[in-house]
């Protein structure tokens, strides 16, 4: 089903009736609203204005569209700040973030989470119970603008609670982060302060603890809203918007305490923004979105809670916040909201139904134009609605994909916090074999460590600096070819290297020792042979041993590259897409699993029956459908831009 944001407090109110015929008439049947109407519902401490949000609500259902209602607390009033400013967060600088944007509020503030309780339960007993409402948005993308770490005053009583209750003694937290080094031995937890404004870089392990603490934080805060709409809405579902590439915050026990997990999709921001890419590919895929991006984080998010997942806010035009901001090509939208059905998407949700002519996002597009017309996005969501209706029910089952890639939310932070060479980026390896498999045809599951592996037959970890032992158990029950990235096992779950030496727990599931590491500067360059081929290594190389396992490519100066004992694949050093892609290819076909080698601009995904094969280029490709499909979507020849699905004759 297709739905789309709204803001009834942006526009008069003798045009939200027009407003609401008209979504229903293109096909949209969720409508989320509220989420930052805080000032609009209580413009005063006490003085509520729910006229509005009433007449809003009944206008909205009298279509015959559900909503989905946002709590406001993204965007605490300006009464509230000056009531309270302690509720700011503060920056690492330890400067408090002034009002006049949105997030500028601190998990951690004592008078925020009452505040937060008081206005979700004003809310939650107004309208728990309305016929209109089917569910509830729980804030607006947790910890975006960088306010995870928050360095305010009340943060520090609540880290060092945190700490004693992780450690018990501050000796067992002086082992624990090596304190003797640098004089740093604390006699109590009142002695702790937070890892900012440090003269050099802060211990690393209180650096990793500080971000586990804010991201329980953020857990704590969704669990608060959480409970009390569990309480005063029963039967409505409860959800919240992820972002693209934002790692701040584990994003698994936030999900948990949800119904529905959904994500903010902007693929022409994402790639120009947060992925890094060369000059070429970024202007390759600059209207149409690098082709792997938003079906790394479909992929990702359905792997969070119970699998059920939204696209929250799908972008339906130019956006405003990249440091480049061009049109999509015509039918991407399209593409773009096929996709997210493709990989089991429940809704899709348009940001935003009509562009705003003020405010911060004047320059970001909608679904209709300022002036009220219909815009591209628009009628692209049209069509899409035209063609799920003709589809009908098509598109109900999933199943579990062939491959399996661990995403650790942890290792990010790891990673950030000792990169040990700059371009060791967590998020940028996964990317990297992520879309070496969609180039091989695959379905791929992103899972937590730790998650049951049964039935995958190749798990990629494409690296895993903590491992705990319910990750180890979990790759020891399945039977599935496993392939560990570099820097994988390096590092205690207090931030130390293992004794015995990296890959630490893994050593498990492949009986090897990495004795040494070096990262390299671009300019540097090795190469490694690997069967009949040579492939360029820089970045990041190990120096790796074993009596148990057997060397299968060695770099040029003959020392080892790939480990391989048993089910077990090490690889000591930073892949290249070239060499990873054949390296993957060999590991599924060794498994029996069917590999091709896509098209750059072609990706596939399977629902149920269905095959889908999306071409993000500008030049038609044809569908690579055995010779008896049948085509539900599109043809044999997908044009530029285009998609097809069929079935197996
Ligand atoms: C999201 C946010 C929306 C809007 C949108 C613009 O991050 O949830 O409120 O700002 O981006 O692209």
């Amino acid at each position: 089903m297709l739905g789309v944001c709204y803001y009834p407090e942006h526009w008069p109110e003798d045009s939200w009736a027009a407003d609401a015929a008209a979504m229903a008439a293109l096909g949209i049947a969720y409508v989320r609203i509220g989420e930052f109407a805080w000032s609009c519902i209580e413009p005063r401490r006490d003085a509520f204005e729910w006229g509005w949000l009433d007449r809003a609500l009944d206008t909205l259902a009298g279509a015959g569209l559900k909503v989905v209602l946002g709590t406001p607390t993204a965007t605490p009033p300006k009464w509230l700040i000056d009531e309270h400013p302690e509720i700011l967060p503060h920056d690492a600088e330890g400067r408090p973030r002034r009002f006049g944007s949105r997030r500028h509020s601190c998990f951690s503030s004592p008078v925020w989470l009452e505040e937060t309780k008081r206005i979700v339960e004003i809310l939650g007993e107004r309208y728990g119970g309305h016929d209109a409402v089917a569910g509830w948005q729980l804030d607006n993308e947790y910890g975006c603008h960088l306010t995870v770490l928050s360095y305010a005053p009340h943060c520090l009583p609540a880290f060092r609670t945190w700490l004693q209750a992780r450690y018990g003694t501050i000796d067992q937290l002086n082992a624990a982060w090596g304190a003797a080094f640098w004089s740093q031995t604390y006699r109590t937890f009142e002695e702790i302060d937070l890892p900012n404004l440090t003269v050099t870089e802060a211990n690393p392990s209180h650096r990793l603890d500080f971000h586990r603490f804010s991201s329980d934080q953020v857990a704590a805060y969704n669990r608060l809203q959480a409970a009390i709409l569990r309480r005063l809405s029963p039967g409505r579902f409860l959800v919240h918007n992820f972002m693209g590439f934002f790692t701040e915050f584990d994003h698994y026990p936030v999900a948990r305490d949800l119904d529905v997990s959904s994500w903010d999709s902007y693929p022409l921001g994402h790639t120009d923004q947060r992925l890094p890419l060369s000059a070429e590919e970024k202007r390759r895929w600059a209207r149409s979105g690098h082709p792997d991006v938003a079906a790394f984080h479909h992929d990702l998010y359905r792997g969070m809670g119970e699998g059920r997942w939204w696209v929250m806010e799908q972008q339906p035009g130019p956006v405003n916040w990249a440091p480049y901001n061009p049109a999509p090509a015509r039918g991407m939208v399209r593409l773009w909201t096929w996709e997210a059905f493709a990989h089991g998407a429940e809704v899709v949700s348009y940001f935003r139904w009509r562009q705003a002519p003020f405010a911060q996002e004047q320059m970001h597009a909608g679904l209709n134009r300022p002036d009220g017309a219909l815009d591209q996005g628009g009628e692209e969501a049209r069509q899409v609605a035209g063609e799920m209706a003709a589809l009908d029910g098509a598109l109900a089952s999933r199943r579990q994909a062939p491959v399996a890639m661990l995403f650790d939310y942890e290792a990010v932070w790891t990673c950030e916090i000792q990169p040990q060479g700059q371009d060791f980026d967590y998020k940028s390896l996964s990317h990297l074999f992520y879309r070496c498999l969609r180039r091989l045809g695959f379905d791929v599951d992103i899972l937590p460590p730790g998650a049951a592996l049964d039935g995958y037959a190749l798990v990629v970890a494409p690296s895993l600096p903590i491992v705990r032992e319910d990750a180890v158990e979990a790759l020891e029950q399945c039977d599935a070819t496993l392939l560990f990235g570099p820097h994988s096992g390096s590092k205690t779950e207090s931030f130390q290297i293992p004794q015995g030496l990296p890959p630490g727990g893994l050593r498990r599931l492949i009986d090897m020792q990495v004795t040494r590491v070096e990262s390299l500067p671009p300019a540097v360059q090795d190469q490694l042979a690997w069967g009949n081929k040579r492939y360029p290594v820089g970045t990041w190389r190990e120096r790796v041993a074993s009596d148990a396992a057997e060397t299968v490519a060695s770099f040029d100066d003959g020392e080892a590259a790939i480990l391989v004992q048993n089910r077990g694949h090490y690889l000591g050093f930073w892949p290249d897409e070239a060499f990873l892609t054949d390296y993957l290819a060999a590991l599924a076909e060794a498994r029996g699993l069917p590999v091709q080698r896509l098209d750059e601009a072609l990706r596939l995904r399977r629902l149920g029956d269905l095959t889908f094969a999306f071409n993000y280029g500008n030049r038609p490709l044809p569908a690579p459908a055995p010779g008896d499909a049948a085509f539900v979507l599109g043809n044999r020849q997908i044009g530029p831009h285009d998609l097809a699905a069929w079935r197996k004759g």
